[in-house]
């Protein structure tokens, strides 16, 4: 019997993922990751929308990988998260957290009663005889929480607690790595990015950007007049079928996507390292199916000039029986970095 074990749920555009992760004397082991595909349109942007399309598909993912727990840490990530740095008066955490929602209003964009808010510190400035805390504000709009939630728990589910995507990511990739000091951690989905930048394992950063695979996709799609199916095949190297024209339409959609997709993360560094000198970036670390993108390493390189990686959310964990075998555990690598995370921020 584990220990203690914890399940990890991701509400993807592409598909619903869960890993189930326990905590024994020998360490962290994956016990069980799975996965189903979710209709076009059943989660956008992060948010469920055709909650019954998703209730069905957890059904499926829960008997077909055998999950038997029901409990699990939900992430969340889209447009009506907000992530900040800020810096606020000093005071002992348990009285920040309570003061929090009259100290935090001016940086919403939206009422703080409709807000779910959580602040993690990073560091403690000392301007002269003042104290202050320095941390990431997390403010998500509670009634799309509320909803991705509901989605959750109509299929006979428990969200014991909801943490932000980006945190699951640093959790599962952000471990310590030779002497890299500060690197930026960035999840590609299909229309949802992840973007954290931490020194050890201490956020600093955090984006949510709405752009992914997807737009590659669909600009395939739009150029060649082509289905999203064969689109998304195309794009994945299916290209036997296309003539010589036709390649070269799908070059040129792709590398105009993935140059707005690259520019923007870039211009997200260069605002990082405009307020954080003490802390340069040393790599970039890439996760997520968009991750697998043909071009978007170098491209990524070139336009950042820094060392781009692939996680390995799943090395350093033991393996359970996952009934995965060595083949499938590299292909669903990239897909696991946010679902375990989130499972290991309820045992860790
Ligand atoms: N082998 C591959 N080659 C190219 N692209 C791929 C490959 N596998 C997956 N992708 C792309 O990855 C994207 C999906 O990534 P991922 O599964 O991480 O997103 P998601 O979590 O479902 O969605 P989101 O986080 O955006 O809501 C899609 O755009 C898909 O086309
Ligand atoms: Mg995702």
């Amino acid at each position: 019997m584990p220990a203690r074990s914890a399940i990890g749920l991701d509400l993807g555009t592409s598909g619903v993922r869960a890993a189930e992760v326990s905590y024994g004397r020998e360490g962290i082991t994956l016990e069980k990751f799975g996965q189903v595909a979710l209709p076009d349109g059943a989660v956008r942007d992060g948010e469920v929308v055709d909650r019954e399309a998703v209730v069905t598909q957890l059904k499926a993912l829960w008997k077909g990988s055998g999950f038997t727990g029901k409990k699990v840490a939900l992430g969340v990530a889209n447009q009506r998260v907000i992530v900040r740095q800020i810096d606020l008066p000093w005071m002992p955490l348990a009285e920040l957290k309570a003061a929090l929602p009259l100290q935090v209003q001016d940086y919403l964009p939206m009422p703080v009663e409709e807000c779910v808010i959580d602040f993690h510190p990073t560091e403690e400035i000392h301007d002269g005889d003042q104290r202050r805390l320095r941390g990431l504000l997390v403010a998500a709009s509670r009634d799309m929480v509320l909803n991705n939630v509901a989605a959750v728990e109509a299929a006979g589910l428990r969200v014991t607690s909801v943490d932000l995507t980006s945190f699951a990511v640093l959790r599962s990739v952000g471990k310590p790595h030779g002497d890299v000091a500060t690197e930026a951690l960035l999840d590609i989905g299909a229309r949802v990015s992840n973007l954290v930048i931490h020194s050890a394992g201490q956020p600093r950063f955090v984006r949510v950007l709405l752009s992914g695979g997807q737009d590659v996709t669909d600009a395939i799609a739009e150029r060649l007049g082509l289905p999203a199916q064969i689109a998304e095949a195309v794009k994945r190297g299916g290209t036997e079928e296309l003539t010589q024209s036709e390649l070269g339409m799908v070059q040129s959609a792709v590398d105009l996507m993935l140059e707005v997709f690259v520019d923007d993360i870039r211009s997200s560094l260069d605002y990082y390292a405009a307020s954080n000198a003490g802390f340069p970036i040393e790599r970039i670390v890439i996760s997520g199916g968009g991750s697998l993108m043909a071009g978007v390493c170098e491209r990524l390189e070139a336009a950042t000039r820094k060392k781009v990686v692939w996680a390995n959310p799943i090395e350093g964990l033991h393996l359970g029986r996952t009934g995965l075998d060595e083949q499938q555990l590299s292909t669903v690598q990239p897909l696991a970095a946010v679902p375990v995370g989130l499972a290991l921020g309820v045992i860790s």
